[in-house]
């Protein structure tokens, strides 16, 4: 070497504030606690149910009694809100999906047992038709489109009779033009102006949602893809415009979903708008981990909270993530590092 090491850094070694575990505490830029997880879960009917989502280890779908319970120990955990998605029968799907405005159904019915049960938990429910569609899509389907104006329709009904359940945030991942503020205007009509509503306003056509369509049972309906409404993968200038959108449409919260390839996504909405933030740890990219570990290649904690730090150092101010209960107990310390615990 021609010139020593402090003459090349002028004296500046980064290396000293990484010497030891105080010091790294220190001058951590970010930091991860239950107040940032949103818990997703799935609804099926019957009582005293549950089966597992077989592409997502450890994931299950509840029926609306043992939902209750569940969400009772999420709230116990900390965590600020859940997130529900039904797995409805068969039968029940049709071309319009209108099992979406029944105010018994399964989403609203569980909206009504939790509310009751734990009060203190945030309720998001979704508009999109996916669940209740006998195509899969997320919108209505006529001559091989996705009608647009007919979908909002039938989203702004679905949101009111949501929020008559007692839904806190109204979420639309369906990314319809003229979603947000249809629905506000809906919902305002019908005296829901404190229902808040959260835009899925950068969802991409992702190969990553493939458990979750094995978990709500599109996966072998789906005909097609949805690349006519989700967002190309190469896109992120119009990832903006759609937020932009969104905001001045009556946003109270953005998403950018998936999450971990979405990254960059993810900062430039933060940064651009500054709006409250939220990013979605998709079951792809949980299955991928949990795939990893069942494997013995990646540690299961420290993959898991790496990921989830990773967003919060991108701009998420909440993060969609089926690992919120175990997260939670470790953030709590109520988990041994290195044990595992199915929730
Ligand atoms: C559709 C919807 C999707 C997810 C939730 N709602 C995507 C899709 O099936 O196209 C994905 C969630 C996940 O993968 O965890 N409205």
């Amino acid at each position: 070497m021609t010139r020593s090491i402090d003459e090349i850094t002028n004296g500046r070694r980064m290396r000293r504030n990484r010497r030891f575990e105080w010091n790294r505490r220190l001058v951590r830029e970010n930091t991860l606690t239950t107040n940032d997880l949103i818990w997703p879960i799935f609804l099926i009917e019957g009582e005293n149910r549950s089966e597992p989502v077989k592409s997502m280890p450890g994931v299950e779908r509840f029926s609306v009694d043992r939902a209750v319970k569940a969400v009772k120990e999420a709230f116990d955990l900390g965590i600020p809100a859940i997130a529900t998605f039904p797995d409805i029968t068969f039968e029940k799907r049709d071309a319009l999906g209108s099992e979406v405005l029944n105010p018994d159904g399964l989403i609203n019915r569980a909206t009504r047992a939790i509310k009751e049960a734990v009060p203190g938990i945030g309720i998001i429910t979704d508009v999109a038709l996916d669940p209740f569609t006998e195509t899969g899509h997320d919108g209505i389907l006529r001559d091989d489109i996705i009608l647009n104006d007919e979908t909002v329709e039938q989203l702004c009904k679905a949101a009111v009779i949501q929020a008559q359940a007692g839904a806190d945030i109204i979420s639309a991942s369906e990314m319809m033009d003229g979603r947000i503020g249809a629905i506000r205007d809906a919902l305002n009509e019908a005296g829901f102006t404190d229902t808040a509503i959260l835009a899925y306003s950068a969802k991409y056509a992702s190969a990553f949602y493939g458990p979750y369509r094995e978990a709500v049972g599109t996966d072998k309906m789906l005909k097609g893809d949805k690349r006519t409404y989700f967002m190309d993968p190469a896109n992120s200038d119009e990832a903006l415009h759609e937020a932009a959108l969104d905001v001045a449409e009556g946003a109270d919260m953005l998403m950018v979903k998936p999450g971990m390839p979405y990254l960059d996504i993810l900062r430039r909405i933060k940064d651009e708008f500054q709006m409250p933030t939220f990013v979605y740890q998709v079951s792809g990219e949980y299955s991928m981990i949990m795939a990893g570990v069942e494997k013995g290649f990646l540690d299961r904690e420290r993959a898991m909270l790496e990921s989830l730090m990773a967003f919060k150092r991108a701009g998420a101010d909440g993060i969609f993530t089926y690992f919120a209960p175990e997260v939670a107990a470790i953030l709590n310390g109520q988990k041994s590092p290195g044990s595992t615990m199915d929730h």
